[in-house]
């Protein structure tokens, strides 16, 4: 099986969704934004803080890479991963990109306790997720091959409609 790579804003339950992918369908999860915490020694707000975001951006495209030459990873991606045209590039020659998508009230339930995600550091209301998914949008809906609405529905749910997808893309 080639590459998932699970793209979206933040808090559209990537890392739930590979988690389980990865236990159902005997794929290996990797989870970029740990990664880069693993290789940094700090976490992504200290990167952000310290470094800067393009520090960042080149970490996330360094390491996504090194991914593309691998096989059966089931991907959760950094929100920010398609920002970078060159990013989608890649994903594309390495597997298939799967776009989750929310609504901004879900995506502020579940952020709102989180503080390690720098971007929506004093900025967690609805009118800032919501314009700042609205300027990304095009991108995320550009690079996916297949988008998968996730409000009200199941991490299991989600995996059998990705499966599904798939397997018709396949047909
Ligand atoms: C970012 C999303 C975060 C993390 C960083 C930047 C973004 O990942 O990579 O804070 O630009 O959307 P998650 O989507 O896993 O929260």
């Amino acid at each position: 099986m080639k590459n998932i790579f699970l793209i979206g804003y933040m808090g559209t339950g990537k890392s739930s969704v590979a988690a389980h992918m990865a236990k159902a369908y005997g794929m290996e999860v990797v989870e970029m934004d740990e990664m880069i915490v693993c290789r940094e020694g700090m976490s992504i707000s200290d990167i952000f803080a310290k470094h800067g975001e393009e520090y960042f951006r080149d970490a996330e495209t360094k390491l996504l890479k090194e991914i593309c030459l691998q096989d059966n990873k089931v991907v959760s991606c950094g929100g920010g991963v398609v920002l970078r045209k060159q990013n989608a590039e890649e994903m594309r020659k390495g597997g298939m990109i799967v776009l989750l998508s929310a609504k901004a009230e879900t995506i502020l339930e579940r952020v709102k306790d989180d503080d390690n995600r720098p971007l929506l550091a004093g900025n967690k209301t609805i009118a800032f997720i919501s314009e700042m998914m609205e300027k990304r949008r095009e991108k995320y809906e550009g690079a996916a091959d297949i988008i998968i609405q996730t409000d009200n529905k199941s991490v299991v749910d989600i995996c059998e409609e990705i499966i599904e997808r798939i397997k018709m893309m396949g047909e």
